[in-house]
């Protein structure tokens, strides 16, 4: 299974490089992250975005701040660090489990014992060990996906929501990286990217990764995803994820939610594709996840996009009438009822109960 080239996090020689996601498609710049400070920034300013390449810009923030210490932080001074990094997003659980793991790494109790070394140490081993793991993940989910399609190369219609791919993640992508492995598999696809307003992930990053791997798609605005499967057809719905409660109630982008009511009423299998890195076995259901709300000119205008310098990207874009407010919440939850199956690296969980993911997760 081939790897996609793109990169939006590299970390060479203890140098933090992100891919700066705000500009693209129009223009290819990158943020050079020196401090914990920087990651966090890039992190809520979304210079990097998508739940796994979140999680591990901020092992690498942990990284950068231990390497500019001269002497070893409390464990008090430490995790007060660490909880600001976490307030950076709060929806995605990644980070969360990340800043967990690696806690885990220097239990409390045996804190005393580790020297400044130890900490700067084992937090880089950390960080490049989750790109690591997050790509195998990402190869090994879509390797497990290809059970859900025909043995034989076939014409598959997908329809895709926000970004999920490369751009999102370590490499190769979870919903984008099923796609990627059923071209690769012989399929000949068609793929509908939604635009994921307001943010437009789908059009800014989704149709460029698309197009840059001559997949075909076309981009599509979000409300036309009903008139699509009434009209054509469509074998199946694939989606990331932001966090997985329990019972299976999927927090994603927002806009997934409608998408999977309508996907059900047309009979259109409806599928998340996430590493166990977005499961929070923590809270019971969906009711528990906090949504992000983001700021209202995303939504009352397209010139939100800013460059490096402050200045509007796009035009400025204004489509709402001044002080008109607006709502902006970047995530929705679907139900576990309206999710035909989670795919997973460990394999495909449907139907999607919490005694599933438990067989599924259980360690
Ligand atoms: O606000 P974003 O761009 O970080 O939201 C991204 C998504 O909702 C993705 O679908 C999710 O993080 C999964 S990415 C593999």
């Amino acid at each position: 299974m081939q790897e996609s080239g793109l990169k939006p996090i590299l970390w060479k020689e203890g140098t933090l490089t992100l891919l700066d996601q705000r500009v693209l498609p129009g223009v290819t710049s990158f943020l050079i992250a020196k401090t914990m400070e920087d990651c966090i920034f890039a992190i809520r300013e979304m210079v990097v975005r998508g739940a796994p390449a979140i999680a591990i810009t901020g092992a690498f923030g942990i990284a950068l701040y231990l390497k500019g210490l001269t002497a070893k932080p409390s464990l008090s001074e430490l995790k007060k660090k660490l909880d600001e990094l976490l307030e950076s997003r709060p929806t995605a659980v990644n980070l969360r489990l990340a800043i967990e793991g690696f806690l885990a790494r220097f239990p409390e109790t045996e804190y005393n014992t580790f020297r400044l070394e130890d900490l700067q140490r084992g937090a880089e081993k950390f960080a490049l060990f989750m790109l690591e793991e997050d790509l195998n993940n990402n190869l090994a989910l879509s390797k497990n996906a290809l059970s859900l399609f025909p043995k034989n190369p076939s014409s598959l219609n997908i329809i895709t929501h926000c970004n999920t791919g490369a751009l999102a993640t370590a490499g190769h992508g979870t919903a984008l990286g099923v796609i990627r492995s059923l071209r690769d598999a012989g399929h000949s696809l068609t793929v509908y990217a939604d635009e994921t307003r307001p943010y437009l992930q789908g059009a800014r990053l989704t149709a460029w990764e698309l197009k840059e791997e001559g997949i075909p798609a076309y981009l599509i605005t979000d409300n036309m995803a009903g008139w699509i499967m009434s009209s054509r057809k469509i074998d199946a719905v694939i989606v990331g994820a932001d966090r997985i409660a329990s019972n299976g109630d999927t927090a994603n982008k927002i806009g997934t939610y409608p998408l999977a009511i309508v996907a059900k009423h047309h009979g259109v299998p409806f599928y998340v594709a996430a590493t166990e890195k977005s499961m929070d076995f923590r809270i019971q259901d969906g009711s528990q996840i906090p949504i992000e709300m983001r700021k209202e000119e995303e939504v009352t205008a397209f010139g939100f996009l800013r460059d490096e310098n402050g200045k509007p990207f796009l035009s400025e874009g204004i489509i709402a009438p001044k002080g008109m407010p607006a709502l902006n919440p970047s995530f929705d939850v679907t139900p576990a009822s309206l999710i035909t199956g989670i795919i997973t690296e460990r394999g495909i969980i449907s139907p999607v109960t919490k005694s599933n993911l438990e067989k599924v997760f259980a360690a």
